[in-house]
C-alpha cells in the first residue's frame, strides 16, 4: 500500500446547471495526505469543501486534474479507489428502516467483513458512539444527533483505510462529540487516515495534524495549527483594556485590533514581557491568552476577502 493516502493535483470542478451560469466550486485543489495523518479542510460555507471529499470519494467526477487514493487513480478506476474508503457524507442519513445495529452489521457484511469480526465491531462502535440505549429501535424514530452518531459509528466501524467525514459531529451534544474524537483519534492509531470537514475550530484543532484552509475553490493556506496562528504573527495576544492613545506603539508590537476602547495585539511571546512592561508603565489593564485557531481562520480569510 503506498504510504501516500491521497494525493490531488489541480483538481478543478465546474458545476453546469441548465439556465445557470456555471459554478466553478473547485479552481485547482493540491492537497497530500500522508498514511496516518490526520487533516481537516477548512472553509466559509460554499467554499468547495464538500466537492473535494465527493470527488475523492469517487461519488463525482472532477473536470480536471488528478486524484490518487494510495497511488490508485479514483477517477478512472473508482473500483479500484473504493475499498479503500468510507464516507460520512454531509447531512447523510441513517436508513430509516433499519435499525443502527442493523444498520452497522449490514454495512460491514456488504464490505466483505466476516460475520463475526462484523458483530464485534458493530457492538463496539454502538458503545463507543453512546448508542446502546437506541441500537435496536427504527432509524426513523431517532433524534438528529442520534442519527448523526449512527452514520459515524457505521463508518468507524469499518476500520477503513482512509475515512473521508464531512462535518461529522453536525448536530451533536458536547459529549458525544467528544465520543467521536476520542474514536478517530483511536482509528488512527490502528493506521487509519483521516480527511474531514468542519466548522468547529476546536474540533479541528484537537483531530487534526495538518490543515488546509479553502477559499473559493483553491487552498489559502495549509500548514499546523500552530503554523496558522504564527502567520498572524504570534501566538498570544494581549489585550488592553484601555488602549486608546497607545495604538501606535502598541502597533510595534504586532497587528491591532480594536475594539470600543480596548485594543488587542498579536504578539510573539518573546515579546510578552516588553509589552506588559509598556502597559504598566502606562498604568493599564492587560489580559494574555492565546490566539485560537477560529482568529487564525478569521483573520487569514478575512484578509484574502478584503485582498479580492
Ligand atoms: N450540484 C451542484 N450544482 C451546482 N452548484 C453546486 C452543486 N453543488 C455545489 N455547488 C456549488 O459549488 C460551490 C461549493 O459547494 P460545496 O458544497 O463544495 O461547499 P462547502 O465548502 O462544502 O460548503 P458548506 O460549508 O456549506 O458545506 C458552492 O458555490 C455551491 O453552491
Ligand atoms: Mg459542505
Amino acid at each position: 500500500m503506498s504510504e501516500e493516502a491521497l494525493r490531488s493535483v489541480d483538481l478543478r470542478k465546474t458545476y453546469h446547471s441548465r439556465g445557470t451560469p456555471p459554478v466553478e466550486a473547485l479552481r485547482g485543489v493540491s492537497i497530500e495526505v500522508r498514511r496516518g495523518e490526520r487533516v481537516s479542510l477548512l472553509g466559509r460555507n460554499g467554499a468547495g469543501k464538500t466537492t473535494f471529499l465527493k470527488i475523492a470519494s469517487t461519488l463525482l467526477r472532477p473536470t480536471s486534474g488528478t486524484i490518487e487514493i494510495f497511488g490508485e487513480d479514483a477517477d478512472r478506476h473508482p473500483e479500484r479507489a473504493r475499498p479503500y474508503i468510507a464516507v460520512v457524507p454531509q447531512e447523510g442519513k441513517p436508513f430509516f428502516h433499519l435499525t443502527p445495529r442493523e444498520q452497522i452489521y449490514t454495512y460491514l457484511r456488504a464490505r466483505g467483513i466476516g460475520r463475526e469480526t462484523a458483530k464485534s465491531r458493530c457492538e463496539a462502535a454502538i458503545a463507543q458512539m453512546g448508542l446502546e440505549s437506541v441500537a435496536d429501535r427504527l432509524s426513523i424514530t431517532l433524534s438528529g444527533g442520534q442519527r448523526q452518531r449512527t452514520m459515524v459509528a457505521t463508518v468507524i466501524a469499518t476500520e477503513a483505510p482512509l475515512l473521508f467525514l464531512d462535518e461529522p459531529s453536525i448536530g451533536m451534544d458536547p459529549f458525544a462529540r467528544r465520543g467521536v474524537w476520542d474514536s478517530l483519534k483511536g482509528l488512527t492509531r490502528k493506521g487509519s487516515t483521516l480527511l474531514l470537514t468542519t466548522h468547529y475550530l476546536d474540533e479541528a484543532e484537537v483531530l487534526s495534524d495538518r490543515l488546509y484552509i479553502i477559499e473559493g475553490g483553491r487552498v489559502l493556506t495549509a500548514g499546523t495549527a500552530d503554523e496558522l496562528k504564527r502567520s498572524l504573527g504570534g501566538t498570544l495576544k494581549v489585550t488592553i483594556a484601555d488602549g486608546r492613545g497607545l495604538e501606535e506603539t502598541l502597533r510595534s508590537f504586532g497587528e491591532c485590533v480594536a475594539d470600543g476602547g480596548a485594543v488587542t495585539v498579536i504578539v510573539d511571546p518573546s515579546r510578552l514581557r516588553e509589552l506588559l512592561d509598556f502597559a504598566v508603565a502606562h498604568e493599564k489593564a492587560a489580559t494574555v491568552g492565546p490566539v485560537t485557531l477560529e482568529e487564525a481562520f478569521l483573520r487569514s480569510v478575512g484578509r484574502s476577502i478584503n485582498d479580492e
